[in-house]
């Protein structure tokens, strides 16, 4: 399968020196990259901002902002499509582990905002959402004829569960994988993570607190079945 895993956070400038971004740090995407190059898949690691070493045999796109995410997913999804045409459906997955920040300043200042400027300048508009904008274009985008799965995550600390089914049912997923950032040893920077898979029909796989590579090989192996 091709795999593209997007890591890490994204940061919307405000001026030359001033972002709006989030506590990622991009462990979990970069095990799941990582764990599926051991398992003999393509994979393309699309990552914000972060101080990870890629992965050996993993080709790696950096960008910075949310729109520059969606931008390289998108082209990722469609140079599977050109390779397949003609040819049998390819499985493409497109598994959305990063923090991607919902909103982004409306301007970027070309130059430093002086300390006064900025609380009279800061106005915010809304990111695309990335896994929504492909799966509502998976056939206006043509991305036919791919076999094209999404998968997100869901970064919660409270109601996990409940908004975990409504993200999986409202970005058109396979599955997501619902970790409480919330809690002690998961979420955000730590090596370990406690995850249940929701399904679109309610089914739960719950796992106990696991390392970020065992996480991965789970989620691997749920989309190899
Ligand atoms: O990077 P680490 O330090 O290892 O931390 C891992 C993690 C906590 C970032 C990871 O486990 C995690 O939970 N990632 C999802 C973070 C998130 O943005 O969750 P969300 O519930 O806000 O978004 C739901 C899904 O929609 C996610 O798959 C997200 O990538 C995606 N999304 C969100 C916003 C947006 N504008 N576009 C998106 O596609």
């Amino acid at each position: 399968m091709k795999i593209i895993i997007t890591a890490g956070p994204t940061r919307e400038y405000l001026d030359p020196v001033r972002f709006l971004s989030n506590p990622s740090t991009g462990k979990m995407g970069f095990a799941l990259a990582s764990e599926a190059v051991k398992r003999g898949h393509k994979v393309v690691l699309v990552a914000g901002p972060v101080t990870l070493k890629t992965p050996a045999k993993v080709n790696r796109v950096d960008v910075t902002s949310a729109r520059e995410m969606l931008e390289a997913v998108k082209s990722e999804i469609i140079k599977a499509k050109v390779k397949t045409e003609g040819a049998k459906p390819k499985t493409v997955v497109l598994i959305s582990t990063a923090a991607v920040a919902d909103w982004r300043p409306a301007k970027c200042a070309k130059k430093k905002l002086k300390k006064g400027e900025i609380s009279s300048i800061l106005k915010l508009v809304r990111n695309p959402d990335i896994l929504k904008t492909i799966n509502r274009n998976r056939s206006t985008f043509g991305y036919q004829p791919l076999d094209l799965k999404l998968v997100g995550f869901a970064a919660e600390t409270n109601n996990v569960l409940k908004e975990a089914k409504r993200k999986c049912r409202e970005k058109g997923l396979s599955f997501i994988v619902a970790n409480d950032v919330s809690e002690k040893g998961s979420g955000f920077g730590t090596d370990t993570n406690r995850v249940t898979l929701v399904f679109p029909n309610g089914l739960l796989k719950n796992f106990p607190l696991m390392t970020k590579r065992r996480v991965a090989i789970e989620i691997l192996k749920e989309l190899e079945k």
